[in-house]
């Protein structure tokens, strides 16, 4: 199998790099390194890396061209800056038309995009989301521009007529995670910098258990359209902290600090994967210790000097 990456550099993507080299399959990515790493892909024969951004649609084309993949994994997003809405639109937006349109152009059998759940809004109408809930990425619920852009870029697919799937999102964690809570305890704590909790809740899906949903819908299973990634239960963001103490042999003097969500944050993102275990034979199965353990021995040998998120206000970069 060829197979196109866009933000292979990053978290999920070079997940999803690694499981698919490892199967002997031929990958290229284009990735311009905002948030995802160098040493997150290792050199190896099967794996082309580019450099650059996918809103230059030469650049686009030119990989495609070159590579002819068979299929797209869609996985670049620009999230790091909330008020950079220019670099949202260009890569979420114009750079998913340019991805869209030399796949339409090159025949791709099928493209995989990663949708965020913030596509549901700020105050979800039913917990678990399910399928059918509305779109709210911007409006009266609330909206960030990553949730917008993010949201266009899921609508030109649909419009393109293209063999499609886009998965929307649970938070995704493990090796690699730069974004959310789980990056920011290990920096701070391992800091001595104090910490807080917001007083929200999130279904937790770990990275490995995610991609093998994405391999199998490469290897043909799922039908075109839209399924939930998550393990239809959620945690507090302190049980995560807690759990994250434990992994760290840690102890505080005192509790930690439980704040009120901002704004622009949902209190909770429970989605119902119930047709993505049907359609794939598919459930969530790390326990979310163990997937905690793996993502803090990660960050313990590799480090983290920068974590993300598409949050206003919330202090996340070091
Ligand atoms: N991690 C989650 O919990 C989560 C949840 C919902 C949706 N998603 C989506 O999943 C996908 C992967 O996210 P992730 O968690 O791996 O994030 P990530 O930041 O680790 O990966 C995104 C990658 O895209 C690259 N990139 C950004 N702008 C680019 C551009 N213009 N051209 C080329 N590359 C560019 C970044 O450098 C990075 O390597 C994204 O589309 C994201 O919106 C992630």
């Amino acid at each position: 199998m060829k197979v196109l990456i866009t933000g292979g550099a990053g978290f999920v993507g070079s997940h999803l790099a690694d499981a698919l080299l490892s199967s002997g399959h031929q990958v290229l990515v284009i990735d311009n390194y905002q948030t995802g790493r160098r040493d997150n892909l290792s050199p190896q024969t099967n794996l082309t890396v580019i450099e650059g951004s996918i809103s230059d649609a030469h650049l686009v084309n030119t990989a495609f061209d070159s590579f002819a993949p068979e299929q797209v994994v869609h996985a670049a997003a620009a999230y790091k800056n909330p008020d950079d809405w220019e670099e949202d639109t260009l890569t979420n937006i114009l750079g998913t038309i340019n991805v869209v349109r030399a796949s339409v152009r090159h025949k791709v059998k099928r493209l995989i995009y990663f949708q965020t759940s913030l596509c549901y809004g700020l105050k979800p109408l039913e917990q678990p989301i399910t399928l059918k809930h509305p779109l709210y990425s911007g409006g009266f619920a609330g909206g960030s521009s990553y949730a917008i852009s993010k949201t266009s870029g899921e609508q030109y697919i649909e419009m393109s007529g293209l063999d499609f799937l886009s998965f929307r999102l649970a938070n995704a964690y493990g090796p690699r995670n730069l974004s959310g809570p789980l990056p920011t305890f290990y920096h701070r704590l391992t800091n001595n910098k104090p910490c807080f909790v917001m007083d929200t809740r999130r279904d937790f899906i770990y990275v490995k258990d995610l991609v093998a949903v994405v391999v199998k819908a490469l290897n043909g299973m799922g039908n075109k359209g839209y399924y939930h990634i998550s393990t239809g239960s959620d945690y507090s963001i302190k049980e995560l902290f807690d759990s994250t103490l434990k992994a760290l042999d840690m102890k505080l003097e005192k509790e930690v600090e439980v704040r009120q969500r901002g704004e622009d944050d949902v209190f909770t993102i429970l989605l119902d994967p119930s047709k993505t275990n049907n359609d794939f034979e598919w459930q969530a199965g790390t326990a979310l210790e163990d997937g905690i353990k793996a993502a803090i021995d990660w960050y313990k040998v590799y480090g983290i000097t920068q974590t993300f998120t598409h949050l206003k206000g919330v202090e996340e970069k070091h």
